[in-house]
């Protein structure tokens, strides 16, 4: 981006267009629905929005309506941002069109309208501002495209100035050969826009009231239209699952840098995925192949080891899970606290210093600190209709193989006998054993064999 003066400081609006078809999505979810890092588009694009601080916010919808409204108004309200206003467009006649149907929301507005594309997720609201900060009354983000095929190309006047854009199926030769592309964004002066979105006509090959068509039309009234440049991994469109797969791995890219510029370590970059609200806290280390579903956090010093699935989930400072941890739904693993492979916790308060070392199911639990969980222990959370919690203290000891059946109580210092099946609270300090005495009969191996092998011949005669 062009080193641009300070921003304006003008009142702003967003008109956020979310109407269209997604026809090459090939999908019944409205396209803005589709996620990038486990957040729709439409979430991105309003959380850019939100970080505008616009003064009025509106959506424009068409296909899908009500999902995409509300979704809208989730994201918002996720982010403590105000709720935006639903302008419906009931025909889609085109990207002019549909920020028309927006006036009532701008009604009585001075200041600078923005219109955002909702297929287009990974615009920064750095690169917005720099736009808004440019100097013209009708501003055009654009971008060089490294194959501008598709896109609006920008017709650049000698002055510099944008004089006017060709989209692709409008386009001549010499056009077709224009590198500098239209993002989709526009800014300007709403004195300016909204009258001539009214001179709007559909005289061109898709019959559409096109947006980019007020750059011409601007000029024409003698005004100035300025284009900025973004880098084309800002403005990268999405029409297809192809595309959306390009934005994604775009967006995990940078997100992974993030990261690693705030001090996580990162073993092996590429194979990490990131969920859109990943926290990692300085001097973590994450390992190869892990992936992080949403409402993840690791703490200062954290390690998380290769081959892990992490969601809803807070890992503690200096603590330790994977490989191959399976942690979710709630689950909050105390500082220091050790996980080993194999586990799996959901609902699980893992109190600081707790190990967990090997093949367990820890779910709707709370373990106390630095107890130790035997392997392959399963607290029975289900029983088929309800869930029941299990309860550990402090410095337990639950032997390998154990069964918690919940809910259960399982007391500070506890010691529970290998293999046993808990159906019954264990207070504090007591020793529990819960399973069947050994029998041993001397000298009975070879008698068993012989019988079950003179079964096996008589089976085999018949
Ligand atoms: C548009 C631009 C093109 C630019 C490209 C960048 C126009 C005319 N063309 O083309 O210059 O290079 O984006 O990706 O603007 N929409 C509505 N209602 C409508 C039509 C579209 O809400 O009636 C919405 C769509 O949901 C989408 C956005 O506007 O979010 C863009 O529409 P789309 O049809 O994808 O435009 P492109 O052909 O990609
Ligand atoms: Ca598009």
């Amino acid at each position: 981006m062009t080193e641009m003066p300070e921003s304006r400081n003008r009142p702003l609006a967003i008109v956020v267009l979310a109407a269209g078809a997604g026809t090459r999505m090939r999908s019944e979810r409205p396209k803005v629905l589709h996620e990038i890092a486990g957040r729709s588009m439409l979430g991105h694009v309003l959380a850019t929005a939100a970080a505008l601080a616009p003064e009025r916010l509106a959506l424009v919808t068409g296909v899908g309506a009500e999902a995409v409204a509300a979704e809208g108004k989730a994201a918002l309200a996720a982010l403590g941002a105000p709720a935006p206003a639903i302008c419906h467009q009931a025909e889609r006649r085109g990207t002019g069109h549909a920020v028309m149907q927006a006036a009532p929301a701008l009604e009585g507005f001075e200041g600078d309208v923005l219109v955002l594309y909702g297929d287009t997720p990974l615009l920064r609201a750095e690169t917005l501002r720099a736009l808004l900060s440019a100097e013209a009354p009708l501003l055009v983000l654009g971008f060089e495209a490294a194959d501008p095929t598709g896109y609006g190309r920008l017709v650049i006047g000698p002055d510099s100035g944008l004089e006017r854009i060709v989209e692709q199926k409008d386009a001549d030769a010499a056009e077709r050969a224009i590198t500098a592309c239209n993002s989709g964004v526009m800014a300007g002066d709403a004195a300016l826009m909204l009258p001539l979105l009214d001179r709007l006509t559909p005289d061109n090959a898709q019959g559409e009231l096109l947006l980019t068509d007020l750059v011409g039309l601007a000029r024409a009234e003698g005004a100035r239209v300025a284009a900025a440049f973004c880098p084309e991994s800002e403005t990268q469109g999405v029409n297809d699952r192809a595309q959306l797969a390009r934005a994604e791995a775009l967006w995990q890219e940078r997100a992974r840098l993030a990261a690693m510029r705030a001090g996580a370590t990162m073993q092996d970059p590429p194979s990490v995925i990131l969920s859109h609200d990943t926290v990692l806290e300085q001097d973590c280390w994450i390992g190869a192949n892990v992936v992080f579903g949403p409402g993840a956090r690791v703490c200062r010093q954290g390690t998380v080891r290769p081959f892990c699935h992490i969601e809803h989930t807070m890992i503690g400072s200096g603590a330790s899970v994977g490989p191959f941890a399976r942690l979710r739904g709630g689950t909050e693993i105390g500082p220091g606290a050790q996980v080993g492979n194999f586990v799996e916790m959901k609902n699980a308060d893992f109190g600081p210093g707790a190990k967990a070392g090997h093949l367990s199911y820890l779910g709707d639990a709370s373990i106390g600190a630095k107890t130790n969980i035997g392997a392959g222990t399963i607290t029975c959370n289900y029983d088929g209709v309800d869930k029941h919690r299990t309860e550990i203290g402090r410095e337990a000891f639950i032997g390998t193989g154990s069964a918690l059946i919940a809910p259960v109580k399982v007391g500070d210092g506890a010691y529970v006998a290998t293999g046993a099946v808990i159906t019954d609270d264990v207070p504090e300090d007591a020793l529990a054993i819960a399973r069947a005495r050994q029998v041993t009969k001397p000298g009975r191996a070879s008698l068993l064999r012989r019988m079950l092998a003179g079964r096996k011949a008589k089976k085999a005669a018949e």
